[in-house]
């Protein structure tokens, strides 16, 4: 039987379609069964209307946060998913809920953790000064982006890079970790102890 993923997201959805990409791709006995949204002007929900696959927002008035996260909930028991992917999904996702799923939260975020973490990352790293960058992929808990890191890829800070050139490089390597990320787990290699992930080739 085909294993369930839920994809969260709220914008582009580039990342949803790489790993929609490799799923197809490699075979994997994966299915995306809903991409899901906070932002009912995202481009990943037209993206997923486009391959078939549920596209689902949810608009409440920034107040109504509670009730935004109970939807959110309902919709995804209603999946019964094996695996939540947190593809450039802007929102902190409600403790009651990441509970309810411990280490079946993937997200992407784009740098080494735990530096930047929070929102602009890319920005936040080149205004730093660091000299190498990168991406993380993570099992969601309840810190921000503080999840134990299954995998991270490293993009060197060039002198003449602008920030959409160095977006550009970050994504090319999410679009490689990710995927990566998930299929690993849908293969039940990846193991746990303590903070420590170590992936059973
Ligand atoms: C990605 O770079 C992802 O790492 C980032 O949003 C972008 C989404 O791009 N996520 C975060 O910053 C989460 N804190 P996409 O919509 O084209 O996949």
């Amino acid at each position: 039987m085909k294993k369930k993923i839920v994809v969260l997201a709220s914008g582009n959805g580039t990342n949803f379609v790489s790993l929609r990409e490799y799923i197809r791709k490699k075979k994997l006995k994966a299915e995306i069964v809903s991409l899901i949204s906070d932002n009912p002007a995202a481009n990943a929900l037209l993206l997923a209307h486009s391959f078939g696959i549920e596209p689902i927002s949810f608009s409440f008035p920034k107040e109504e946060r509670e009730a935004y996260n109970q939807a959110l909930d309902q919709k995804i028991a209603e999946y019964s998913p094996d695996l939540i992917v947190a593809a450039g999904y802007m929102k902190i996702l409600p403790p009651f809920l990441v509970d309810k799923y411990p280490n079946r939260i993937i997200n992407i975020h784009p740098s080494l953790l735990p530096s930047f973490k929070g929102l602009h990352a890319i920005r936040q790293a080149m205004n730093y000064g660091v000299k190498f960058t990168g991406c993380t992929t993570h099992f969601v808990d309840n810190s921000l982006d503080g999840g134990i890191i299954i995998m991270q890829s490293v993009v060197k800070i060039k002198e003449d890079m602008t920030e959409s050139d160095l977006t550009a490089a970050v994504h090319k390597e999410e679009y490689k970790i990710l995927p990566k990320s998930v299929h690993y787990f849908l293969d039940d290699k990846i193991k746990i102890e303590n903070r420590k992930i170590t992936i059973q080739e």
